[in-house]
């Protein structure tokens, strides 16, 4: 049955950036290297051969894109902070000019009316971290610690809400066990060992920001999907669960319940291989004021003992597909609020990132009409409403993204910004016709769901 979506007083509209995917000015003002600009000039790993040396060159021009966000009535920001602009060097001392540039850039946002959430760690790790270890090093947990607390000191008077890390599932599996992410590491055990590093470090800059900013809410945004088994079979839905287990909790359990969930077929041999030290779980008992869900599909699992270790197998889904060949299937949002709020005690939670890829650019008449973009904000949007009907406290939705960016290895070629960005030429933004139609659900235009989705 349709029925009208409400979003309640006082939701937050915003969209999401991430650094190193808009900034550019990669030397500006005492910043050094990220492993993501290693990764992206190291010939072969961006499939279009593209860097963020300019990207949305957002670095400089955020006046221009906060003069859009209001335009289009969005009420928040979420950006990230490039740590190595706050500290540049592996003697930790404190780079007043990189923090200097997020000061002002948090002073036009309040003065646009705009609140500004900020990410602590959006992937582009030091390189100097790098080269003491990375995630796999237990020094990251303490430095970690401190460029949190150096970023909250400055900026912590202005924010109302930190967000810590960005996505720890992907960061350690793409980055550590497939290598298609920076730091380009292709190590199924290194992947488990540094998982757990994550957690802790995660925990640590939970404690920094607490400690620095007490009346500050903290969350974090997780890459989550609904798991949907492939048939009926007992198996699939085993094996659905251990893959909501290993994507969806395996980075939010241990901090908020004090353990790993049953992500492995064999999870004695996954713990041993991870170098779980005496302490460790009580060091990662921290806990969050929101939960944010970063959503873009959903997982079709199938039991299939071929893999010893996960004991699964992911199908292809019957739903269309966007350019970057995801599966749309927004039923996959609401399932995932209603899992996220029964299994942690009805939580408040945001909607960090939703949004899709489309590669629609102007047309002549000099408008995007990104026709497929505007349904999947609908839709999922809808879906957020649903859930809200159902009793869940949905704090607040984040379009991803403001702008099309840099999209990591897919480089230029998957746009999704609901603003377009003239990458061949002068970086001019336009606005998409699904940035209007966001605008217009702000502003209180009629929006429908179906409530009978899977
Ligand atoms: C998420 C990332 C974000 C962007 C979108 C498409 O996994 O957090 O930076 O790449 O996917």
């Amino acid at each position: 049955m349709l029925r009208p979506a409400r979003f309640p007083q006082g939701f937050v509209w915003g969209s999401a950036t991430s650094a190193y995917q808009v900034e550019g000015a990669p030397q500006a003002d005492g910043k050094t290297p990220s492993i993501w600009d290693r990764f992206a000039h190291t010939p072969g790993k961006v499939v279009d051969g593209s860097t963020g040396d300019v990207a949305c060159d957002q670095y400089h021009r955020y006046p221009e894109d906060i003069v859009l966000m209001r335009e289009l009535g969005l009420r928040a920001y979420r950006f990230s902070l490039s740590w190595p602009r706050v500290i540049p060097d592996a003697d930790g001392a404190v780079n007043a000019a990189g923090l200097a540039h997020y000061d002002r850039l948090v002073d036009a946002l309040l003065e646009a009316g705009i609140a500004p959430y900020p990410t602590l760690f959006h992937w582009d790790l030091p390189a100097w971290m790098q080269d003491a270890g990375g995630w796999a090093d237990r020094s990251i947990i303490g430095r970690f610690g401190e460029y949190a607390d150096a970023v909250v000191r400055r900026l912590g008077d202005r924010i109302g809400t930190w967000l810590v890390l960005n996505e720890p599932h992907i960061l350690t599996w793409l980055g550590h066990e497939t290598g298609a992410h920076a730091p380009g590491l292709a190590d199924r055990e290194l992947a488990l060992r540094v998982g757990h590093v994550v957690n802790l470090a995660h925990a640590e800059g939970v404690r920094a920001v607490r400690a620095a900013a007490p009346e500050a809410l903290v969350g974090s945004a997780w890459n989550m999907e609904s798991a949907y088994p492939a048939t009926d079979d007992p198996t699939d839905a085993a094996a659905a669960e251990r893959h909501h287990a290993r994507v969806n909790a395996w980075f939010l359990d241990p901090l908020v319940k004090g353990a790993y969930p049953e992500a492995y077929l064999d999870m004695d041999a996954a713990l041993a291989a991870m170098d779980v030290r005496p302490g460790d779980m009580d060091a990662m008992r921290t806990s969050f004021d929101l939960i944010g869900i970063n959503m873009y599909s959903r997982a079709v699992i199938a039991h299939d003992a071929a893999d010893p270790i996960s004991g699964l197998r992911r199908l292809p889904g019957s739903g269309p597909r966007t350019s970057i060949g995801w599966e749309v299937w927004p039923g996959s949002l609401h399932r995932i609020i209603r899992r996220v709020d029964a299994d942690y005690g009805h939580p408040a939670i945001l909607v960090t990132e939703n949004g899709c890829s489309d590669p629609t650019g102007p047309g002549p008449d000099g408008l995007v009409h990104d026709d497929d973009r505007t349904r999947y904000l609908e839709e999922h949007l809808g879906q957020v409403a649903r859930a809200l009907d159902d009793g869940a406290d949905v704090r607040g939705y984040f379009a991803w993204s403001l702008l099309d960016n840099f999209e990591w290895a897919e480089g230029y070629r998957q746009r999704f910004g609901i603003v377009w960005v003239d990458f061949e030429g002068d970086l001019r933004r336009v606005a998409k016709d699904s940035a209007r139609r966001l605008a217009g659900i702000i502003a209180g235009a009629p929006l429908e769901y179906d409530d009978t989705l899977a």
